[in-house]
């Protein structure tokens, strides 16, 4: 194990470098220690904040394999917990959201307070050296970020969120004005691939825009895409054309720029002028990786109903044309003919911030 991390070489700079092994993409091991290291130790998102406005109100999530709830305390705060019951380990919540007055368990009935205490312990009298007090739902740390709710499994070395996307992201994010834009809907794509082929792929800098997606391609001034990376996330973005464009892309994808965010490990937001779309990648196997799309619209209105729903389509068209390339990659990636590859130091910055930050990840897990 230590030996196919130690197949990278994190200090070699873009013009040496080679790409993260293979083994990374196929290897059951590396998959278990990223879930471990990569998705435990980084800020994961959560929640939209939207969803937790009223006391009561919940969401559960799955982290790094583990289940996650996030509630709004009849004090008004907001509070992130182990979805774990304390009696025999059943989830608590069940649903994505909801709201409720108290948490209480399916499977024998235990409730806790929308703080965590326990409170009810249905035919449980008698039972020696049990406190109630200390068998509260399990705390995890959480934090807002503009529109999203975020968590982190691990506590040690201490990160806030702020320290982890970096003051530099935050103040890039203050004049998007995002307050103005709403959530409209959620789809769910699955893709037949290790989770960072999908995150690679995003991250090339626009390099295989011009040969898979011709119609993004027309309404994309290429040669001036632009490749910015930061300690912990790439922002990569282009000026936007509008002669000689795709008409039902640029329909949909307007404004002077479009701006493509990522954030270590695995949330992607896209911005346009009137548009923006968040991706959250799911690993969910070696070689199985969901990716949550959420679509905001500056009008959510009726009425504007079939021009948001051109452009969530049009995103539909953009992630089924990277299906089938993510696919062909992971099959490639099992062949005995490949091991590493190298990266375009005029496009591939980002998969090279990606790689390195992996690199420190699984080395702090061995
Ligand atoms: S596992 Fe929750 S009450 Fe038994
Ligand atoms: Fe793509």
């Amino acid at each position: 194990m230590e030996q196919i991390i130690d197949n990278y070489d994190p200090k070699a700079p873009l013009e040496q470098a080679w790409t993260i092994p293979a083994a990374w993409y196929t290897e059951p091991q590396v998959y278990e220690l990223e879930l471990k290291t990569v998705f435990s130790a980084s800020w994961q998102y959560a929640a939209r904040l939207e969803q937790l406005r009223q006391p009561g109100n919940y969401v559960t999530a799955d982290i790094a394999g583990e289940p996650i709830v996030v509630v709004r305390g009849s004090d008004n705060m907001l509070r992130g917990f182990f979805n774990v019951c304390r009696h025999h380990a059943a989830a608590v919540m069940t649903a994505a959201e909801g709201n409720a007055n108290q948490l209480r368990c399916p499977y024998h009935g235990w409730t806790y307070s929308l703080e965590g205490e326990l409170k009810g312990t249905p035919d449980f009298a008698g039972v020696c050296n049990f406190e109630r007090a200390s068998n509260g739902l399990v705390p995890v740390e959480n934090s807002v970020w503009e529109k999203w709710v975020f968590v982190r499994l691990k506590r040690e070395p201490a990160l806030g969120l702020t320290d982890f996307i970096s003051s530099e992201l935050i103040g890039q994010f203050e004049p998007l004005a995002l307050e103005k834009l709403h959530w409209s809907e959620r789809r769910h794509y699955t893709f037949d691939c290790n989770w960072k082929v999908f995150v690679d792929n995003y991250l090339d800098g626009g390099y295989h825009v011009p040969h898979l997606h011709k119609g993004l391609d027309s309404v994309l001034d290429y040669s001036k895409y632009t490749i910015e990376t930061g300690e912990r996330f790439c922002l990569q973005w282009s000026p936007m054309v509008s002669e000689g464009a795709e008409q039902e892309t640029a329909a949909v994808r307007k404004g002077h720029r479009a701006l493509y965010y990522w954030i270590y490990p695995n949330f992607m937001i896209n911005w346009y002028d009137g548009a923006m779309d968040t991706n959250l990648v799911i690993p969910r196997g070696v070689a199985q990786t969901e990716v949550i799309f959420d679509f905001y619209f500056p009008d959510t209105s009726e009425s504007a109903r079939a021009r948001n729903l051109a452009s969530v389509e049009v995103g539909q068209r953009i992630q089924d044309e990277d299906e089938a390339i993510c696919k062909s990659v992971q099959k490639g990636l099992n062949s005995r003919a490949y091991n590493a590859g190298r990266l375009s130091v005029r496009r591939e910055a980002g998969e090279h911030l990606f790689h390195r930050l992996l690199h420190a990840d699984l080395k702090s897990g061995l």
